[in-house]
């Protein structure tokens, strides 16, 4: 199984280097691809630095910020190209430890399509997250539940384990959400086509170093859109017709 972790970073100058240490030292068989959004702070040439080091990490130089979303399609789309089995999203920030990837790794070994890191399961949990995050993250996940149909507990959660074949399966170039809404989105898409979906508990550590990119923006942009799709779901299954919505 070859597995690539993707790591989006946007002035992650600080957290990169830590990470990616834990991370080569959890899972020394996983390879990872940096994102880099052209970070003004040196995000991208660190990460250069420790490629030219590291035959296993590689970068992904993008022309500027375009999203969480957008820089891991095109981390999905070179990792497929190279072959790899398996392809895991994580933070650069350190709020996905590194340490416990071998979960969502072994989920996937066990038949799962889709293994998500999960905070809200028993087990799961967050450090020093402020409760108002808390607070969204719960809510949001709990709409999305109900709107979508879907039994996951962390539908926004942004640390996961996606087997290649699952990614073939969906059509990337559709995705247009950003932040939280990319992720409620794959995971829509993927409970859309019936396949396995497994959550696993994991332990969400703020960070310590930088700046969140996550805007009140992003929220309202993802409950538009788990809105305008739980709808469209249930338009489908009355009249049997696919509406605009869900057939983009
Ligand atoms: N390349 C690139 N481009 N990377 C980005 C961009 C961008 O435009 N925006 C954010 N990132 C990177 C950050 O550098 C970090 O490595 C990761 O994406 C997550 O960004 P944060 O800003 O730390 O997000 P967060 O902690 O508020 O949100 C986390 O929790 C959300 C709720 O569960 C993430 O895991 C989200 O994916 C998740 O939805
Ligand atoms: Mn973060």
């Amino acid at each position: 199984m070859r597995v690539l972790t993707i790591i989006p970073t946007y002035n992650e100058l600080e957290s990169l280097p830590k990470t990616l240490g834990r991370l080569r030292a959890a899972v020394p068989a996983s390879d990872v691809l940096v994102v880099d959004d052209n970070s003004p702070d040196g995000t991208g040439q660190l990460a250069d630095g420790i490629a030219a080091e590291d035959s296993q990490v590689h970068v992904l130089h993008r022309k500027g910020k375009e999203g969480l979303g957008a820089a891991y399609i095109a981390g999905f789309k070179w990792g497929m190209a190279a072959g790899y089995d398996v392809l895991v999203e994580m933070d650069a920030d350190g709020s996905h430890q590194p340490e416990q990837l071998p979960l969502l790794l072994e989920a996937i070994t066990d038949g799962a399509d889709l293994a998500m890191g999960s905070r809200w399961v028993p087990g799961g949990g967050t450090v020093n997250w402020p409760l108002y995050r808390q607070a969204i993250s719960r809510t949001g996940s709990t709409y999305s539940r109900i709107m979508l149909g879907m039994k996951v507990k962390d539908i926004t959660g942004g640390y996961r384990a996606f087997r290649r074949s699952t990614l073939e399966a969906l059509n990337l170039d559709a995705v247009e959400s950003v932040g939280y809404g990319f992720q409620v989105d794959l995971a829509w898409r993927v409970a859309k086509l019936g396949l396995t979906i497994v959550e696993r508990p994991i332990t969400f550590v703020e960070r310590e170093l930088g700046a969140s990119k996550m805007s009140g923006n992003i929220v309202v942009e993802a409950m538009i859109n788990v809105t305008k799709w739980g709808l469209a779901a249930r338009w489908e299954k009355l009249t049997g017709k696919k509406k605009s919505a869900v057939s983009k």
